[in-house]
């Protein structure tokens, strides 16, 4: 079937995005659903529940998919070192035109300081980049010091935690599909405990939803999150499902059968579904 819209890059449908607010941004799932992203939020200046993740930034802090740069320049205000990284060059420097020290480089790539932060910053659903949490986590893992922490923003309790294909659409443009992963609070110490990290705090505020993990934490502390979950699983959540349908357990395989389901989902579906 064709498609009606002339394919662009997601970076420019999701700058696009940005700059005109007039129209929405979109995420579109490769079974038609679409939500809307929170564009003002990241083009604005501050949100009441940014002040949980500001005041837990004690050290040298690394934003991760900083973008327009909102948390990097409030936490620079306060005094707080802190770097941005993002691969979004147009997005990049609107941070930087907003005063943020900002790297146009992906987590992915050789960053300064790695080893070393106090904090790494995954904010406004971030962990979803890559479309495997997992890969994500251990990054953040190897980026942060010994007592680092990583301070991860997750989706809502209502959204499956799953491996997905999506695609932006903005005022008419359309990008290609591309892996993202949505987790919740209840997917969160599973995936945590198979990074070597622990959930050493959850807070939630304004209908957002934290997590604190810690590369320095009690053992105990990660094996009572783990069998928690477990016991969810037990009581049949469908992230638990995806899990247990896994034909080898640990979360990356998991993760990875997940991501081929919604690839197979995707050839299944491979037609312009606006
Ligand atoms: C949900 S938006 C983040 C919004 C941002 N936290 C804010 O305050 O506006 C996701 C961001 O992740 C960036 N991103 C995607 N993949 C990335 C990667 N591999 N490394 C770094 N940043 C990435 C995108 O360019 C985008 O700016």
């Amino acid at each position: 079937m064709s498609i009606s819209h002339p394919i662009a890059t997601a970076a420019t449908v999701y700058t696009a995005g940005l700059l005109d607010t007039s129209a929405p941004l979109l995420l579109r799932y490769a079974d038609g659903r679409t939500r809307e992203l929170p564009v003002a939020l990241w083009a604005s200046a501050w949100h009441p529940a940014d002040d949980g993740l500001l005041d837990r930034c004690t050290g040298p802090t690394l934003d991760v998919g900083c973008g327009p740069g909102r948390l990097t320049v409030a936490l620079a205000a306060r005094g707080v070192p802190v770097l941005g990284v993002d691969i979004t060059p147009d997005v990049v420097q609107l941070a930087r035109d907003r005063g943020a020290l900002v790297l146009a480089r992906s987590v992915f790539d050789r960053l300064p300081g790695t080893g070393r932060w106090a904090t790494a910053l995954l904010a406004d659903g971030n962990l979803g980049i890559g479309g495997d949490p997992l890969t994500l986590l251990r990054r953040l893992a190897v980026l942060l010091s010994p007592r680092g922490v990583a301070l991860v923003e997750l989706d809502p309790p209502d959204v499956p935690g799953r491996a997905v294909r999506v695609r932006l659409e903005h005022a008419g443009q359309v990008s290609g599909w591309f892996a993202w992963a949505h987790v919740n609070p209840a997917g969160i110490g599973l995936l945590a405990a198979h990074s070597g990290l622990t959930v050493t705090e959850r807070w939630s505020d304004h209908h957002r939803w934290f997590v604190a993990l810690s590369r320095q934490a009690a053992p105990a502390a990660a094996e009572a999150e783990a069998k928690s979950e477990a016991r969810g699983q037990r009581a049949g959540s469908r992230q638990a499902r995806l899990l247990r349908s896994a034909r080898h357990p640990a979360p990356a395989d998991c993760w990875r059968q997940t991501r081929d389901s919604a690839n197979r989902c995707e050839k299944e579906t491979a037609h312009d579904p606006s």
